[in-house]
Parts: structure tokens; C-alpha cells; sequence
């Protein structure tokens, strides 16, 4: 897919985003704690309809988990999906089941899956096709390696996976995507990008946007930062204008270092 990143400044281009903080729980918790952590988020944030939060239990606690939280604003949502939709494809989970067991959301293109196992910008977009497909919301990650950033690759690279997580996604489609931006770097390290290091490549990532589709979808597509976000510096991160949420792993077991999260205003 060809593109041109389009420079978005000036107003107009913060305005109906909804925050969307997402808990990604990667391989940790069981069932118990689990449970109870699901339980102590859904009390906090109650009726509070001025951001959006979902968890990312592992699959095995995705069915439970999303039955404790029916029927609150608390969503749930995978960590990863099988490109395909069904047959012989042995440990692998089809959006479709995703969706039967009570997610709305599936994080797709996470640096892990990316480097630890494998997966490639195009298997990334087939994932996003097929998620989009069985009516699932997905959050399709990119991020630079320090090595990247330090060779100054961080745009091209982060450019490539974008285009490539999101082609054939057509422009309606695009209501449900939600872009993540989490530098290699900085996940489970302590590092977190500087708010200025985030704001730069959220405006950039939306201009990519921009030249993919238009300047409304740029304008209203979500880009949450991902990073070692935690409740002391969720703030500044969420000071600037094109970050519109946080996808946080090491921060989101506990409650006390994710409840306060939902109150970073
Ligand atoms: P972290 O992980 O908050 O532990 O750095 C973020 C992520 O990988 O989504």
C-alpha cells in the first residue's frame, strides 16, 4: 500500500478520542488472582463513562473473566488471534472463539509475538483481517528496537508495520482499529519514551494515517502509548495531544499500581 505521511498540526485533531487504558496481562496471574483483579477494576471504575478500559487475561481465563465483567464497562480482549478462521491449525485460537467467549478486543502485533516468536508485519495484517472479520475491535501494535531508534529507523520501521498491519483494512473498518506505539525499548524495562519522544511519533503514526486513508480517519483513530506506563508517569504521558491511552503490562497485575492508572486525570 503506497503512502504519505501528512503533517497534522493545528486544531481540530485532539477532539472525540476516547481514552482507552488496556491491561495487557501477558503470560501471568491465575485463575484466583485473576478473577479478583478483574472484580476490584470493575468497582473502580463503575459507571464512569469518561475513558475506556479493557483487560487481556491469557486465553485459558478469557471465558471467566469476561463473564465476572457482563454486563459492566470493564471489556476483555485477547492478546493474540490466528490469522485463519478455522481447521488444522493445532494451539492456535480463531477470532471467531474470541468473540464466543465475550471479547470485544484482541491486541495483535505485540513486540513479543513480533521478536520472541516470530511474526512478520504480513502476518500481523492477515491477523488484523481476520479479527476485523468475526466483529472483533483490534489493537494492532508497532515499535522500534533501541538498535532502530539509534540508527535512526525509528519511522520506517514503524511506518512499514503500519502499513503492513492495516492493508486491506478498508476506511469503515477503521472505526474499530486502534494503533499502539510501543518502543521495543521501553517495554518491561523501567524505560518509558520521553512524552516529547511519544508525542513525536504519535503525530507521525498519524500522519501515516493520514496518507493511508484520510484526515478524519487520522484525526479519530485512537494511538495509545505502550511502554512501562505506570501511575507516576501516566500523567505526562497523557498530557500530550496525540496520545489517547496506554496499553500497560508490568503495571496492570496489581491493583494498586493499575487502579490508580484509571484515575491518572
Ligand atoms: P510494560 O509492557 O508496561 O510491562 O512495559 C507493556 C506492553 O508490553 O504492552
Amino acid at each position: 500500500m503506497e503512502f504519505q505521511p501528512v503533517g497534522l498540526t493545528g486544531a481540530g485533531f485532539t477532539t472525540g478520542r476516547k481514552p482507552l487504558l488496556a491491561g495487557n496481562w501477558k503470560m501471568n496471574l491465575e485463575r484466583k488472582s485473576a478473577l479478583g483483579l478483574a472484580a476490584a477494576v470493575r468497582e473502580r471504575l463503575g459507571e464512569r463513562d469518561d475513558c475506556e478500559v479493557a483487560l487481556f487475561p491469557p486465553y485459558v481465563y478469557l471465558d471467566e473473566v469476561a463473564r465476572l465483567l457482563a454486563g459492566s464497562r470493564v471489556k476483555v480482549g485477547a492478546q493474540n488471534c490466528c490469522d485463519e478462521a478455522s481447521g488444522a491449525f493445532t494451539g492456535e485460537i480463531a477470532a471467531s472463539m474470541l468473540v464466543d467467549v465475550g471479547c470485544d478486543w484482541v491486541i495483535l502485533g505485540h513486540s513479543e509475538r513480533r521478536h520472541l516468536y516470530g511474526e512478520g508485519d504480513a502476518l500481523v495484517g492477515a491477523k488484523t483481517k481476520a479479527a476485523l472479520a468475526a466483529g472483533l475491535a483490534p489493537i494492532v501494535c508497532v515499535g522500534e528496537t533501541l538498535a532502530q531508534r539509534e540508527a535512526k529507523s525509528t519511522e520506517q520501521v514503524i511506518s512499514a508495520q503500519l502499513v503492513a498491519g492495516l492493508a486491506g483494512v478498508e476506511r469503515r473498518s477503521m472505526e474499530r482499529i486502534v494503533i499502539a506505539y510501543e518502543p521495543v525499548w521501553a517495554i518491561g524495562t523501567g524505560k518509558t519514551a520521553s512524552p516529547e519522544q511519544a508525542g513525536e511519533v504519535h503525530a507521525y503514526l498519524r500522519g501515516v494515517l493520514a496518507g493511508l486513508y484520510d484526515r478524519e480517519v487520522a484525526a479519530r483513530t485512537r494511538i495509545l502509548y505502550g511502554g512501562s506506563v505506570k501511575p507516576d508517569n501516566i500523567q505526562a504521558l497523557m498530557a500530550v495531544k496525540d496520545v489517547d491511552g496506554c496499553l500497560v503490562g508490568g503495571a496492570s497485575l496489581k491493583a494498586e499500581t493499575f487502579l490508580p492508572l484509571l484515575e491518572y486525570r
